[in-house]
């Protein structure tokens, strides 16, 4: 550090004498040496300046704004663990010229998530992201309240009564699928000898929007997704990347597309509703379900209300579950022990003696054991979501250990930062967890182990449920395990993307037995995506295990 410290004062000095020698050169030279004195500035502020010892320590960083963008970007949990070594719990790095402060651990889940709505906001932090996405007047483009009210609203469509007619629509989904699409073709040519080959994240997220537009969308979303709705989903999907949250407007071509999309989108949902009015609407899906909602004032919905939380849910709901299934495959790919289990359990439950299948119901579903642990076992190493951000309102009062009450040497996290948690890092902490690299689903099996108390806490099993305005939930904000986030902004699609993952992993793995590639190794993690997907190559072969 003192050597750094010394090299840096020589290059400053041998800077001014230039510039002091031949005033001419003067603007050249600062031109050209400007970046590095920001450089050489910033280095000295961190390293000789003394620290303000009420605010988090600062990760040390070389280019100023730019701060520790990098490294963040590249690895997150990689960073946020070499960071906890050297700066504890509580630390506050630079991220394109916002301040982030990170609390780690279930403490720090607890602080962000737990945090009060008027303290650390949601809709602070993300509107600029999403709002030219989703539209106006949903989600965070409204005071909390409403947001709240609107979650509300969404709950109703994801009713049990609904889930019960999902499970077959799914499974007829996801059959159709493999019995039409190229990348079934070994599947399709009934031979039980010959492995194929597809790309697991590019079917799981075809088999995830079908899906989902079958059910939730509804029918005139599933009947045009042939057609123009993928292209218009894929432009609109293209504004919703960790470049349009880091800089809200660039003049780039992606940023015309998603404007441009997100009107054409808005138009379609808009019509569909229009076109439902005055029709006997039973559909079982969401339009039907916000179309009857009112707000505490008595207001319906308007039309481009319903529309846009469409679009949202749709957003929300699309990468998060196809990347969970996609990982979910590729460890089932990996570890044929596990994928023999869950064939077997699928046998047990479903098979007919002619070794044939028979329907699942959502009552069933939701209690296969080894079907459960995979899906909470790959949402433990890969949850979609690495990081989850909120702006600071007001200055908060942290303790270093995250410990309450907060003890004498408190850090003031100022008003203007962002606070940062990542239950991810949690998830696979090593002091929480016995091999926590190793996907391993029967840990979800031991009724004393740390992942049953880990889920016990997070569903707040036995304590008091809080209602943030859309319904009673679990608390759950200081387990170590929470991939759908905790506290007023906890995800409401959990039930539904355990019946979606469940129902598309199950068929699939009674039809076809799944292996990685001979010579592959597992895929990593790019975290360069807004969800956190494996890189390529990620290939899964296949081959079917039996003719119908
Ligand atoms: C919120 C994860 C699927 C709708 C969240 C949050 C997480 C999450 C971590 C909290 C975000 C925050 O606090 O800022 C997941 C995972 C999913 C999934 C892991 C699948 C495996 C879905 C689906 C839907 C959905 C299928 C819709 C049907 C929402 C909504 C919120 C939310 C509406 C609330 C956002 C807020 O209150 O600010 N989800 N999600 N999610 N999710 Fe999900």
């Amino acid at each position: 550090t003192l050597h750094s410290t010394g090299y840096a004062a020589s290059l400053l000095d041998s800077v001014q004498d230039h510039v002091a020698a031949s005033p001419g050169r003067a603007a050249l030279l600062t031109l050209v040496y400007s970046p590095i004195v920001a450089i050489v500035l910033n280095v000295l502020r961190q390293l000789l300046w003394p620290r303000d010892r009420s605010l988090p320590p600062e990760v040390f960083h070389w280019i100023p704004i730019v701060g520790s963008a990098i490294t963040y970007g590249n690895d997150p949990l990689g960073f946020f663990f070499k960071c906890r070594e050297k700066y504890g719990d509580v630390f506050t790095f630079i991220l394109f010229g916002r301040k982030v402060t990170v609390a780690l651990g279930p403490k720090g889940n607890n602080f962000v998530l737990g945090g009060k709505s008027t303290f650390f906001s949601a809709e602070d932090a993300y509107t600029h992201l999403t709002t030219p996405v989703f539209g106006k007047d949903v989600v965070y483009d409204v005071p909390n309240d409403v947001f709240m009210e609107q979650k509300k609203f969404v709950k109703v469509g994801l009713s049990v009564d609904n889930f019960r007619a999902y499970v077959n629509m799914i499974e007829e989904e996801v059959e159709l699928f493999m019995q039409t699409d190229s990348a079934f073709l070994t599947y399709q040519m009934n031979n039980i000898n010959e492995w194929g080959c597809f790309d697991a994240a590019d079917i799981m997220s075809q088999i995830t929007i079908l899906t989902a537009s079958r059910t939730l969308q509804g029918k005139e979303i599933r009947d045009n997704l042939d057609k123009s709705f993928s292209d218009l989903y894929a432009a609109l999907d293209g504004g919703f990347t960790p470049i349009n949250f880091l800089f809200p407007n660039l003049p780039l071509a992606s940023y015309r597309r998603r404007d441009e999309a997100h009107k054409k989108m808005s138009d379609f949902y808009v019509d569909i509703i229009r076109k439902r009015k005055g029709t006997f609407d039973d559909a079982q899906d969401m339009i039907g379900a916000l179309r009857s909602q009112r707000y505490r004032n008595g207001r319906q919905l308007e039309d481009h209300e319903i529309a846009h939380i469409m679009i949202a849910l749709l957003m929300a709901g699309q990468h998060t579950s196809s990347a969970t299934g996609s990982w979910a495959l590729l460890h089932l790919a990996d570890n044929v022990q596990a994928q023999e289990s869950l064939y077997k359990e699928q046998v047990e439950y479903f098979g007919n003696s002619d070794g044939t299948f028979r329907e699942m119901s959502y009552e069933e579903m939701r209690r296969l054991p080894i079907l459960d642990s995979v899906i909470r076992e790959t949402l433990r190493i890969h949850p979609p979501i690495h990081s989850i951000f909120r702006y600071v309102r007001t200055d908060v009062a942290v303790s270093p250990t995250l410990s309450a009450p907060a003890e004498d040497n408190t850090y003031v996290v100022p008003k203007g930062h962002y606070v940062l948690a990542s239950p991810a890092v949690s998830q696979v902490d090593p002091k929480i967890w016995s091999n926590p690299h190793i996907w391993e689903p029967t840990r979800w099996s031991d009724p004393e182990g740390v992942a049953a108390e880990a889920f016990k806490t997070y569903m707040d099993e036995n304590g008091e449920k809080v209602d943030f305005g859309f319904g009673a939930v679990s608390k759950g904000t200081d387990s170590p395990y929470q991939p759908f986030g905790a506290g007023r902004h906890r995800c409401i699609g959990e039930q539904f993307a355990y019946l979606q993952l469940g129902t598309i992993l199950a068929t699939i793995v009674r039809k076809v037995e799944v292996r990685l590639e001979p010579g592959c190794s597992f895929p990593e993690h790019n975290y360069h995506t807004m969800i956190t997907m494996p890189k390529k190559p990620r290939n899964i072969r296949y081959r079917r295990r039996a003719l119908d």
